[in-house]
């Protein structure tokens, strides 16, 4: 949790503060041949259970589509999302008589024509908060998301994801999608990981048994906390994988169990109660925020950032070296504004920087036309990334590569911005320079 917790410390911290405090200390990348994997933190997906569970109350105790919860839980993902450089998007059905919703959340950039697609149902039944069901799974793949905007990932794959509605009246949102998505569209996406029920209170660790790459990619994942998995047997067919499934495209996922009974051989292996129900509080008015196993939801929710950073980023020569960075969010005057700049202090490097400094800049705003960025150097030296280009396009998320070379590398190196037109606003969200 080290690399998450620093960095949503940094996001929680003041801009002001941040840009004078600037870089964050040095974090050296993953070695060569692996793909970097943050760690997800387990508060902030609790966080989300709790907020989820705050809505649930306040709507007459469930999240059940039709039911006003249910739109409080779409609308409440989707701001985290839009506030996080997702484009987003809201898919209206119709089901018994009541609107449903569908949100769907692209991070841009990556092969347009290969998709990896993480997804999770938001609705409860009526006659509970549905925190386990499918809250946890709901939470999980938000924070994964976020973690993607927060560390600047550059996937080379397109990375797109998924909340369901009305799963509990038989799959009707994931079949709406599914079902709307052009063929052309279907082809691309290369991997379907779905994620219903990761945090229930007497556990088991339950892995699809689909696409062989995505269920092996969860079982190494497990393999490497020593912690034993079996098949998925609780009704193959009874989550949102199953529409994806049916098309042809590749599926996975994980499930901590449901109403089936824990054996004695399973209680052995994983601790908790045998004989007794993964889940006693099933489709129930207890399954709140009361009704999750930390360690399960912790572990499962790491095990979704592997598959989802693991299968986007195949092909890539990752990166390798020494990661400085500023995840403190800077606000971007409107025009006409001052330019801002966010700060990172490199130290430790010897001599001068490389001829292929890598410099990540992820900017959120609503109209990268607007924007004139530049990588300033330590002695002042601008180097423009950006000028203007784009449109009225969303989001510079984009990892430069900049001759720095004659320019000392230890020093505080600054990513500037300035808003040259009016109207559109946003903010500098990351700033990143990877040494090699
Ligand atoms: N939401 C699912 C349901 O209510 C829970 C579930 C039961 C499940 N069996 C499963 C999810 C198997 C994944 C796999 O039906
Ligand atoms: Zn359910
Ligand atoms: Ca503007």
């Amino acid at each position: 949790m080290k690399l998450s917790a620093r960095l949503s410390a940094l996001a929680g911290s003041s801009a002001l503060v941040l840009g004078a405090l600037a870089g964050a200390a040095p974090a050296s990348a993953a070695p060569s041949g692996a793909v970097a994997v943050p760690d997800i933190a387990v508060a902030n997906v609790k966080q989300h259970l709790a907020d989820l569970q705050s809505i649930a109350t306040a709507n007459g105790g469930n999240r059940a589509h039709g039911r006003a919860g249910y739109k409080a839980s779409i609308d409440f993902v989707k701001a985290k999302l839009d506030a996080a450089g997702f484009t987003t998007s809201l898919q209206q059905f119709t089901s018994g008589g009541a609107t449903g919703y569908n949100l769907i959340a692209d991070w841009p950039g990556g092969d347009p024509n290969q998709v990896i697609m993480a997804g999770s149902h938001l609705d409860s039944v009526t006659s509970g908060p549905g925190i386990n069901d499918n809250g946890s799974g709901s939470a999980a793949v938000l924070e994964a998301a976020l973690t993607v905007a927060r560390t600047g990932y550059q996937p080379t794959k397109h990375l797109r994801f998924g909340w369901w509605g009305a799963e509990e009246l038989g799959l009707i949102g994931s079949k709406y999608y599914v079902n709307n998505l052009p063929t052309t569209e279907r082809a691309k996406v290369k991997g379907y990981l779905n994620f219903d029920m990761i945090g229930s209170p007497n556990p088991g660790y339950f892995v699809y048994d689909d696409d062989p790459t995505i269920e092996q990619t969860f079982k190494s994942y497990f393999a490497g906390l020593g912690i034993p998995t079996e098949i998925e047997t609780e009704g193959d067919g009874r989550s949102d994988h199953a529409p994806f499934k049916n098309v042809g495209i590749p599926v996975g996922g994980l499930f901590t169990g449901a109403d089936y009974i824990k054996t004695a051989a399973q209680a052995q292996k994983w601790g908790g109660t045998s004989g007794q129900a993964f889940d006693r509080c099933y489709h129930s008015s207890c399954d709140t925020t009361a009704n999750i196993n930390d360690t399960a939801l912790d572990r499962n929710s790491d095990a979704v950032a592997h598959a989802i950073w693991t299968l986007s980023g195949t092909g890539t020569t990752p990166p390798t070296g020494t990661v400085f960075e500023n995840t403190a969010d800077v606000t971007i005057p409107d025009s006409p504004g001052a330019a801002v700049t966010s700060t990172v202090n490199v130290t430790g490097i010897t001599g001068n920087a490389p001829s292929n400094l890598s410099v990540g800049v992820n900017i959120v705003h609503t109209y990268i036309g607007d924007l004139v960025v530049d990588l300033v150097a330590p002695d002042g030296t601008v180097y423009n990334l950006h000028n203007r280009t784009g449109g009225s396009a969303d989001n510079i998320v984009q990892t430069y590569t900049v001759n720095a070379s004659s320019e000392v590398a230890n020093g505080a190196w600054k990513l500037r911005a300035q808003d040259k037109a009016g109207a559109d606003t946003g903010y500098i969200s990351n700033f990143k320079l990877t040494f090699p």
